[in-house]
């Protein structure tokens, strides 16, 4: 009766270990559950320490080298200078990228482009540069020529702008001046004021934004045109310092910057940068294109 007691015992014994087994998944092949226990009585590889780190590859990344990317790339041989500076991701990463000098496809010497930077210390190459394509601003004085066709195109915007803010059209009175005409221009303004003055007025020949076609000496026509001199002083001209930027424009050489330009203050010689940079120029606050550019002040001639 004993033994018979005992075997009972033993075999529910060994019938409730089996369900058991069964239960927890460490018996069979029942089905694997994902979990953080580690499995009962199963022999676990344990993750090797790591003795050393990999080795790292440093590559120029295409965020580092923009001029690396396609659009970049294409931009720059067939689109127009707008299309460029979009691809770098507008004007803000445009000049951000050049200024950090992480843009070496953008040439700030490249007289056909938007982007160039003209001044003393930076003259035009070839000296002698004339562009190819001119184009006539709706309203100009006699004798003002021509500007580089967006820019003549963009002048007539901004007139039209103007004049439906209430201050009267703009009209151009000086564009394109040849290397000749700067000769001239330039030789006038010294036999006027003297050496020291003239070149505070007038750039020397290679060295003018005018013989770019993308600089415009303009002025306010509401109720008859005025002059140059006059045009800071004008409704008009408060309203191009605070909106040509509208229209791809920047006063370039604004007051207080003479240590940087090289030039006393020109309320009316406007620069076309087009409207992505000039937008970035604005926003930025920036008062000269050597600092928008990152480029050393040009006070005065190198040689
Ligand atoms: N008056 C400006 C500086 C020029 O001659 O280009
Ligand atoms: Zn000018």
């Amino acid at each position: 009766m004993t033994f018979r007691l005992y075997v009972t015992i033993g075999l529910a014994v060994a019938l409730i270990g089996a369900l058991w087994a069964l239960a927890d998944g460490s018996a069979g092949a029942g089905p694997v559950v994902q979990g953080t226990a580690e499995p009962k009585g199963v022999a676990v590889a344990m993750p090797q320490a790591a003795t050393s780190l990999p080795s790292v590859q440093l590559h120029a990344t295409a965020a580092s080298n923009p001029c690396a990317q396609a659009p970049v790339q294409q931009a720059l041989a067939s689109g127009g200078d707008d299309a460029v500076v979009a691809a770098f991701g507008g004007g803000a990463a445009f000049r951000a990228a050049v200024a950090a000098g992480s843009a070496p496809c953008i040439d700030l010497s490249d007289p056909n482009r938007d982007w160039v930077v003209v001044n003393k210390a930076r003259p035009l190459n070839p000296l002698a540069f004339a562009p190819t394509s001119f184009g006539d601003p709706a309203l100009s004085v006699d004798g003002a020529g021509s500007l580089r066709s967006d820019a003549a195109h963009a002048l007539d915007q901004l007139s039209a702008a103007a004049d439906a803010a209430g201050v009267g059209t703009i009209a151009l009175a000086s564009g394109y001046r040849s290397y000749d005409t700067q000769v001239q221009t330039y030789s006038g303004q010294i036999a006027t004021y003297g050496q020291a003055q003239g070149d505070a007025l007038s750039a020397r020949p290679g060295h003018s934004e005018h013989q770019t076609g993308l600089a415009a000496d303009v002025v306010s026509c509401a109720g008859g045109c005025g002059s140059i001199d006059s045009f800071g002083g004008t409704a008009a001209g408060a309203w191009v310092a605070e909106n040509g930027w509208q229209y791809g424009f920047i006063v370039r050489y604004v007051a207080g910057q003479t240590p940087v330009t090289g030039y006393d203050p020109e309320p009316w010689h406007l620069r076309y940068v087009g409207v992505p940079l000039a937008t970035a120029y604005h926003d930025g606050g920036f008062v000269t294109l050597e600092q928008f550019f990152g480029l050393a002040a040009a006070p005065a001639y190198l040689g």
